[in-house]
Order: structure tokens, then sequence, then C-alpha cells
């Protein structure tokens, strides 16, 4: 869509700035002359109707250029490799850990040292968990900010990020890092200015003098942490407002109807585009636009900024691809990869959270009806995007999978989620599980889970009541819902510890700053000492540790893994199994799993009707059985949490 008014403008924009004709730059004008259209029609959806619109659509302009200006030769020529190769993290060699730096080795300048630690494993994608400044204590383990562009002394400086940055770079290995979008802590700068009454700052933020707005807005949106922060307001006592703060009563909601934060938080993007990132994990977007009357998340305007934001990167730093981190049902995440004319151009990575939750689902109910319904869903992913898969990570696990789900696969959702609540966190008497509730909504009765892997899987209750039987079972489990994740298609992303089966961490209860938040009981501090013993024969750290590694060693042999939207689920002869089919070109594998305690069978007639021959050889990529495709009255036999990985010879 040529629009010569709006290419002229640019033209002149680009004389202004003192653009010399090379190549880069020509490649770079071509992208803004391409995008621009775009950029200005999302950009009017948005502030078109305010009388200053046209400056601040210049400050943006500005604002995308600069930071191509800024943007490293290296990182100029990466950002070209990256497109020549096609769509990079699709590709199945891509495996991920993320891991608070501070927790997993102390600083940055000692995360160099660890990157061999990585390589043993096949990690070579690092989502840091946030390291730029925030508040000692009210700090929400990072995501509330207090300088967007300061790296927090405690982890180290800006220069031992962009010299880890280096090193990755050599190695071949992505890096990750968060951009909180949706708030500040109330300790940044602007926060600060705003209380202490300075107006500019204050339209920074949602602040009112009395409460009539705030009611207004509280009557139609959830509480996000109903135990430790109810509310979506809070009273700021010295500029005698109230504040909107969404999540914790100290991380202010920044307000997008302002385009000066619009233009604010862009920059900040480059700024970490330009440190190296790969992929920008934007925080919490759903809740990035707010109106009266909604429940303020996955509204309209925030797919127009998100799609704003992706117009502008794809210009300036085309190599830096954008993880929305919405952590909401399938029908709204396909939204946050674009929907229309920008189906695709919004949000490049999505959270596969539902999956994530039916794992857990499947786990304690041994049945994968529920995660079968919601596949039609999941699978509308459009090509090119991508998803997280994972099995847990910082943040609770919450059953948001929709109750029609749950009915279409025979069960009550009420009980359903009843029984799940109960099972995670030891109430119900026959479950190993060692979890917790979080986020318990005494108004609705919803609550989220927190735990580790482990925990979760029963190998804390195994060690602590010395069953030798129950080790072994939770590890299987463990392994099972790893190889589910990573071989699904997408980034796999670990959370650290997870690779040596860390269980839960209590210590967070003496913690003044953490204990009002069970999250931190899965956030292991990790004790070197416990992860040498990957090295030991016979611990539950070296089962787990090899187990993975060798997971991820069959997913970056074979390109069939990567996720071109190349999966077909098997029809489910029996409830216990979830079978899924990974292809491209003749290539297939068959993947597995049982979800049961239950020894269980599936008549080979599963894999006929997908075109299976009798007599066909099957090779387990996992254990290196050779299975010979049967008749249909003969049987693949698998064992309690036993997962198969078959490829046909
Ligand atoms: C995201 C983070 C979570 C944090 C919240 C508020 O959901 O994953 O840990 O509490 O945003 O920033």
């Amino acid at each position: 869509m040529y629009q010569p008014n709006l290419h002229q403008h640019l033209i002149k924009k680009f004389h202004e700035a003192g653009i010399v004709q090379n190549g880069q730059d020509v490649d770079f004008a071509m992208r803004f002359s391409a995008n621009i259209s775009m950029i200005h029609e999302l950009y009017s959806k948005m502030y078109g109707h305010r009388a200053d619109a046209e400056s601040w659509y210049n400050r943006i302009l500005t604002t995308i250029i600069n930071a191509f200006k800024e943007r490293s030769e290296i990182l100029r020529k990466l950002d070209l490799q990256k497109l020549d190769k096609g769509i990079w993290f699709l590709s199945n060699e891509v495996v991920g850990m993320s891991f608070y730096v501070d927790r997993f080795c102390g600083s940055i300048k000692n995360l160099e040292e660890k990157l061999d630690y990585f390589d043993e494993l096949g990690i070579n994608f690092l989502h840091l968990m946030p390291i730029m400044e925030s508040p000692e204590e009210e700090s929400d383990g990072g995501y509330a900010v207090s300088d967007f562009r300061n790296v927090d002394k405690k982890f180290g400086t800006i220069a031992d990020l962009r010299s880890l940055d280096d090193k990755m770079k050599e190695k071949g290995m992505f890096l990750m890092l968060d951009i909180v979008l949706n708030h500040t802590s109330s300790q940044h700068e602007w926060a600060i200015k705003a209380s202490e009454g300075d107006q500019k700052y204050q339209n920074y933020f949602y602040m009112y003098d009395d409460r009539s707005v705030p009611d207004g807005f509280e009557n139609s949106m959830p509480d996000i942490f109903p135990d430790s922060s109810p509310g979506s307001f809070t009273f700021d006592k010295k500029s005698g407002k109230w504040v909107m703060t969404v999540f914790n009563h100290y991380q202010w909601d920044l307000n997008y109807t302002n385009p000066a934060v619009f233009v604010e938080m862009l920059d900040t993007i480059f700024f970490y585009a330009n440190l190296g990132v790969d992929i920008l994990r934007i925080d919490a977007p759903a809740f990035i636009y707010k109106a009266i009357g909604t429940t303020c998340q996955n509204l309209p305007e925030a797919h127009i900024l998100l799609q704003l934001i992706k117009h502008c990167v794809q210009v300036a730093t085309p190599g830096m691809a954008l993880l929305g981190e919405a952590i909401v049902a399938p029908k709204e995440i396909m939204k946050y990869f674009g929907t229309g004319r920008f189906r695709g151009s919004e949000c490049d990575v999505a959270y596969n959270a539902t999956h994530m939750a039916l794992q857990w689902d499947a786990l304690a109910t041994g049945d994968t009806r529920v995660m079968l319904a919601a596949q039609h869903d999941i699978l509308q992913k459009p090509y090119g995007a991508t998803w997280i898969t994972y099995t847990r990570c910082h943040d609770d696990i919450g059953l948001g999978y929709e109750d029609a789900m749950i009915q279409q696969a025979g069960f009550n959702p009420f009980e359903h989620r009843m029984f799940m609540k109960n099972y995670y966190s030891g109430k119900y008497r026959d479950s190993v599980a060692k979890g917790a509730l979080f986020g318990v909504n005494p108004k609705t009765n919803d609550a989220r889970i927190s735990g580790s892997l482990a925990s979760l899987c029963g190998l804390e209750y195994a060690v602590e009541h010395k069953i030798q039987d129950l080790v072994d079972m939770s590890i299987d489990k463990i392994l099972l819902m790893q190889a589910h994740s990573i071989l699904l298609g997408g980034i796999p992303v670990l959370f650290y510890g997870d690779e040596c089966g860390y269980t839960n961490d209590y210590s967070y209860l003496m913690d003044r700053a953490k204990s009002y938040d069970n999250r931190w009981m899965h956030r292991p501090i990790i004790d070197w000492k416990k992860n040498d013993k990957r090295k030991k024969k016979g611990t539950s750290e070296q089962a787990v540790f090899t187990g993975t590694k060798k997971i991820i060693e069959i997913r970056k042999k074979y390109p069939t893994f990567g996720d071109y939207n190349n999966i077909e689920w098997m029809s489910p002869h029996n409830i216990h199994i979830a079978g899924y089919i990974r292809y491209k070109e003749a290539d297939r594998i068959f993947c597995l799993f049982n979800f049961s305690s239950k020894d269980v069978q599936i008549t080979w007639y599963a894999f006929r009707e997908k075109g299976c021959k009798q007599g066909m050889e099957l090779q387990d990529l996992w254990s290196g059985t050779e299975y010979i495709v049967g008749n249909d009255n003969q049987h693949l036999d698998l064992k309690p949490y036993q997962f198969v990985i078959l490829k046909e010879a």
C-alpha cells in the first residue's frame, strides 16, 4: 500500500537525520517505506483524534530512525542474517532456559562461566528474569522496575550484560529479556514525580482525586492478586490521589492513552533491542489498555498498541522478535498473533499456557480428554508464529482453560477444577503432589497452583517418606512432562532447577519481602554441589538431568521437531494416552505419552489409520526399542508414565 504523502514525509525525515545512502541504510529505508502506512494507520487509530497527534507521530518516526542509527554494525549484520535464514525461532535447534541470575549463579559476570553448563544440557536460548533496577523489597521478582535502563547493581552493570551478550553471540546463543510495559515501580522517577504533584508525570499514570472513577473501574475488573493485593487502586498519601495498581499496590499502571508514555516505552524497547536482545518478552500485554466498564484485559486497543510496536520494531531492529506474555484462554491468545489484515503482524511468540496447564490436568486425572478437547483452538496459530512450550515457569499454574473443554471431555467444570486444586495442594488423600494454592479468590473460589515441577510430580513426598519406587515414579513423571512439552512444537523453555529435580524451597517464608507470595517456593537458589550430583550415578539429579538432556538431543537432531504447524493429534483410542505426530516432508515421528499410573495399551490400528503399514518398523528414539506395527487386535504396551518417540524407519 504505497502512500506518496507518507512516503515523501519519510524521505524528508531521512534528510533531516543525515542518513547516507549505503547498503544497510537503503534496506532500512525500504523497510520503513514498506511499513509506514501501517504505522500511520495504527498510530491514527490510537492517537489520531488528538490536537497534538502530528507532533507525537513525528516523535515516533524520529525514535525509529534513532534506534536504527544507534544499532551496532554486528547487530545490523545479524538482523540481515536472521532475515535470510527464514524464521529463525521456528527451528528445532532452539531450546531455552529461564532463570533468576542472582539465584542461579549470583551475578551476570558469573553467568559467563556457566555458559558451558548450558552447553552441556543443550540450552542455547537464555531468558534472564528481570535484571533492571528494582526496589530491594517491593520488587515482584523484578517486575516492579524503578529504572528501565539500568541493570540492578545486585546483578551487575550494563557493561557486564553487553559482555555476556558478546560471549553468547560468539557461541551462537540467543538472549531474552523482559520489558515491563504495563507498569512501573512506585519508586520509578516518573511515579515519584507524579506523587510529588508534577502534572506531566501524573498524566503517565491513572490518578484520581476521589473514589468515583476507581469504583467505576473496579466494578468490572477482576482482582489479579486477590489475597495479597486486592483491588485495582491504591491510595497515594503524598499526592492525595488514587492510583491504578492492577498487580501489587507498588506497581503503578502506565497510561497508554497518553502518547508520551508510548514514545518513552518504544524508545526503551529499542534500548533493549540495541543491547542485543533476540526475543523481547513483553510482560503482561493483556493489561496495557484500560477502559471503564470492561475487565481491562485483552482490549482491542491493547492489540493496536502491540501491532504498532511490532511494525516499528520490524523497521529498525528486525532481528528482535516479540513474545507477548499473555496468559489467557486459547481464543484470546490467538489474537496476540494479530487478526484480520494484521494476522501474523503482532507478537511473534506467545506462551502456550493452555497446553501447559492441560499437561498438569492430564497428569492429575490420568485422562487426556480435556487436553484433546483444547487442541482445535490451540491449532489455530498462524504459520510463522510460535509458542513458548513449558511445564513450569516462575509463575503459578492457572487453570484458565475453558469450561466448554472440560464439559466436552465429560466432566463438571467446577468439580474438575476443585479436584485439580485439591490434587496439587496436597488436600486430596491419594495425591503425592506437594504444591500450594496461589491467588485464592474467596468471592469466586478461583485459585492457581504454585510448586516446583519435581514437587508437583511427587519427588518431595517420595524423598520425605523414603519410598524408592515413588522416587522412580516421580522421575518418570518429570521426564514425561518435559518430553511432552519439548517435542510439542515451539521454543521449549525449561525453568532453572527443574533439570536437576529441585523440590520446593520454603525459605521464602522467612523473608518479609517474599513471604506473602508463595510463587517463591518454586524459585530455587541453586546449590552447585547439588547440581554436581548430575554426574553421580544413582542420584535423582543424574536421572533427571541426563533424561532431560537426552530429550533435548532428540529434538535438536530432527528438524521435524521445528514448529511449522506440523503437528497432528492421534485419535483417542485410549483416554490415558496423549499421542501426537510431528511431520516434515517425508519424515514422521509419533510421540505417545501415558499420563496414567496404570499399564496401558493402544491398538496398532491407531497407527494404521495414520498410514503406517502392518509390519512397518518404528524405532523408539528414547529407549532404542524397535517396534513392528501389528494388526488391529495387537497392541503397543506402555508402562505407567512411559513415553515413546517412534520414528518411522
Ligand atoms: C507477569 C509476570 C509475573 C508478574 C506480573 C506483574 O505476569 O510473569 O511474575 O507478577 O507480570 O508484572
